[in-house]
């Protein structure tokens, strides 16, 4: 067994022997602009959607086009705001720092504090936006947090986010996952590096609807968090069995993290969803059906508190992409909560009703580290 395999079974053992926390992972939902040629888009000001956002009890937003109307409506929401930079912006902030200065003079300082932002996202996948702009990625990174330091701004974390299927290339088993090589070495573990210092969070879009389309051993309810007799895969080497895709991909990404030994980084699922309706008829996985199934698992799975095999207090936030449908149009994936009209397309509840794990769950967690205590004395 090499050295990273130990070290994961070690955390799983300890994972396993530590009551489960009963902080579970804030879930909130994306919302990006929708174009402005449309008529129809009158309807959804930045006030409008913000209130939205309120009365669905939802605890925190992720702002993928940081409009400033936008981070102006959600002022005194206590909602937790995530901003991101777009992509063409990355390699101008790296090369110039007092663009990155002019960029949080207009996105963060008037409404710091009022609206909570938590966290900006320099770049969203930028890695296959453009390869030529990824070596640009950290050095603008840093030019925003040096900006928002001088600004005495040190509560907002700086970041980017990467996608699942372009730096992880195998997710199972999960223990042997590694991100994609030459960008994990080049790319990747100097922004780990920057991260850790920073106190900030890795990013990840992760999709279990793209990778159940991708495998066609991966059977609908593992990837839909159902119970069922095939609905698990078995990773030999932690000897942990998964009963869900998310967990494993979650996990696939807390090893290569660990290969690179920052194992211990906070981990944002900055986008996850199933959509309603697919781009063409070949897409019949796509369905208003599953992608309910899919929310409502996720939330329930998330509100449990119990984690992943290797990360005990799970991921910290993740985002639902996305909160409205982008105008109906053939052709497109629909991944809205909400229509185009603001309505629901089905029925489901964002806000924690119980709170945290049960009691049993706890007392469980805790008799299993003392029999733990017993083995090792
Ligand atoms: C604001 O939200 C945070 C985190 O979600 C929570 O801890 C805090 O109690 C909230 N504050 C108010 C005034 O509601
Ligand atoms: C850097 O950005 C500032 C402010 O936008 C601008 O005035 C300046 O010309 C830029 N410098 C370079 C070298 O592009
Ligand atoms: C990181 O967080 C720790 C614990 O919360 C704190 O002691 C430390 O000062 C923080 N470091 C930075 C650079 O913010
Ligand atoms: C909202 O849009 C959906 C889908 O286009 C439609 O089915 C529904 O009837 C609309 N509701 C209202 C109140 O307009």
């Amino acid at each position: 067994m090499n050295s990273v395999a130990f070290y994961l079974l070690l955390l799983l053992l300890i994972s396993v022997a530590t009551p489960p926390s009963t902080t579970a992972t804030t879930i909130g939902v994306t919302y990006s602009t929708p174009p402005s040629i449309s008529p129809s888009s009158a309807a959804l000001s930045p006030d409008r959607i913000a209130a939205q956002v309120v009365s669905m009890k939802i605890p925190a937003v992720r702002l993928l086009d940081s409009n400033p109307s936008m981070i102006r409506a959600f002022a005194y929401t206590n909602v937790s705001v995530f901003l991101s930079v777009p992509n063409p912006l990355v390699p101008l902030l790296a090369s110039n720092r007092s663009l990155a200065m002019r960029w949080c003079y207009r996105h963060v300082l008037p409404f710091y504090p009022r609206t909570r932002i938590t966290i900006i996202s320099v770049g969203n996948d930028v890695v296959s936006y453009s390869p030529d702009v990824s070596p640009f990625l950290l050095r603008a990174m840093q030019n925003v947090h040096l900006s928002l330091a001088d600004l005495r701004i040190y509560k907002i974390s700086v970041s980017t986010t990467f996608s699942f299927f372009n730096v992880v290339p195998t997710a199972f088993p999960p223990s042997s996952a590694q991100f994609q090589e030459p960008t994990g070495e080049v790319i990747i573990r100097p922004i780990l590096q920057f991260l850790e210092r920073t106190n900030s969070s890795f990013l990840i879009n992760l999709f279990p609807y793209n990778m159940y389309r991708s495998s066609f051993s991966i059977p609908i309810g593992f990837a839909l968090f159902e119970e069922g007799p095939f609905n698990f895969r078995d990773d030999l080497t932690t000897g942990v069995r998964y009963r869900n895709l998310f967990d494993m991909m979650v996990d696939a990404v807390i090893s290569s993290m660990a290969v690179m030994g920052h194992e211990n980084l906070p981990v944002i699922v900055a986008e996850t969803g199933w959509p309603s309706s697919g781009i063409d008829a070949g897409e019949v996985d796509a369905t208003l059906l599953y992608s309910e199934m899919f929310l409502k698992a996720l939330l329930a799975h998330l509100r449990s508190g119990g984690g992943t095999p290797l990360r005990k207090e799970g991921v910290a936030e993740v985002y639902v992409f996305e909160l409205v449908e982008k105008e109906a149009k053939q052709g497109v994936r629909n991944w809205g909560l909400l229509h185009h009209n603001m309505t629901s397309k089905y029925s489901f509840e964002f806000s924690d009703g119980g709170k945290g794990r049960r009691f049993v769950e706890v007392l469980v967690g805790f008799f299993v580290e003392v029999v733990m205590l017993c083995l090792l004395m």
